[in-house]
């Protein structure tokens, strides 16, 4: 499966962030992988015009249109030239209260505006300390994602290792991705949490990891220029 590496620049950036997209597509001008940015909102329709990179987002609303002060759409963020959009990251989940039952009204919202949802799910460290993970990671993925047709990435992104430095043992990403594998045969399944330049490598030749979710190491092309050579 060809690899996708996405990057979450989360609550960063503002216009003069859109340099470093330009850099990177100086730097990375044929990438061995797909490549996705998901700015925030304010510079989706921007960096879309600029034709760099493909662009997403990072959160939609269930609805198509209405009263809901502050909300998104699917097809609001399709107009702006997204082509995907991050469901359920765990700051989502943790920040709005979102349940996999929410994720999953917005998973068919992004199908229905024909959009590619990436859906994250993610066990915390307690739950790890326990013996639950894959529990609680399996039924993340049951309950978050609906019956239907659309284009559908999971990005397993285990909550203490975001934004910690901190990655599981590549054995510990291996055994979940074998399950993942084998609930969603057919789906690509990034890893997410802590990647940087110096593991991608290693963490790209894990069987059945098909990519990345890049948070911090996302913002500068000097970081996420090499995270997209190493999925080569
Ligand atoms: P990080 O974030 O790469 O900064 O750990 C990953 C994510 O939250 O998607």
């Amino acid at each position: 499966m060809r690899k996708l590496v996405a990057g979450n620049w989360k609550m960063n950036g503002t216009r003069a962030a859109l340099a470093e997209v330009a850099a990177l597509a100086a730097a990375e001008p044929e990438p061995p992988c797909d490549v996705l940015i998901c700015p925030p909102a304010t510079l989706i329709a921007e960096m879309a015009a600029m034709g760099a990179v493909p662009v997403g987002a990072q959160d939609c609303h269930a609805g198509a249109a209405g009263a809901h002060t502050g909300d998104l759409s699917a097809e609001m963020l399709a107009d702006a030239g997204a082509v995907a959009v991050i469901l359920g990251h765990s700051e989502r989940r943790a920040d709005h209260g979102e349940t996999s039952e929410a994720v999953a009204a917005k998973v068919g919202a992004v199908w229905r505006a024909g959009l590619t949802a990436i859906v994250c799910v993610g066990e915390t460290e307690a739950e790890r300390d326990a013996g639950r993970a894959a529990a609680v990671v399996s039924a993340q993925v049951s309950a978050s994602i609906p019956d239907g047709d659309g284009a559908l990435v999971l990005a397993y992104e285990p909550v203490w290792a975001i934004g910690t430095g901190r990655t599981p043992s590549l054995e510990e990403i291996a055994e979940m991705h074998g399950m993942l594998r084998a609930m969603l045969p057919a789906t690509r399944l990034l890893y997410g949490g802590s990647v940087k330049p110096s593991n991608a490598a290693e963490i790209f030749a894990v069987a059945n990891v098909d990519g990345a979710l890049v948070g911090g190491a996302s913002l500068r092309a000097a970081d996420f220029g090499p995270i997209i050579a190493a999925a080569g």
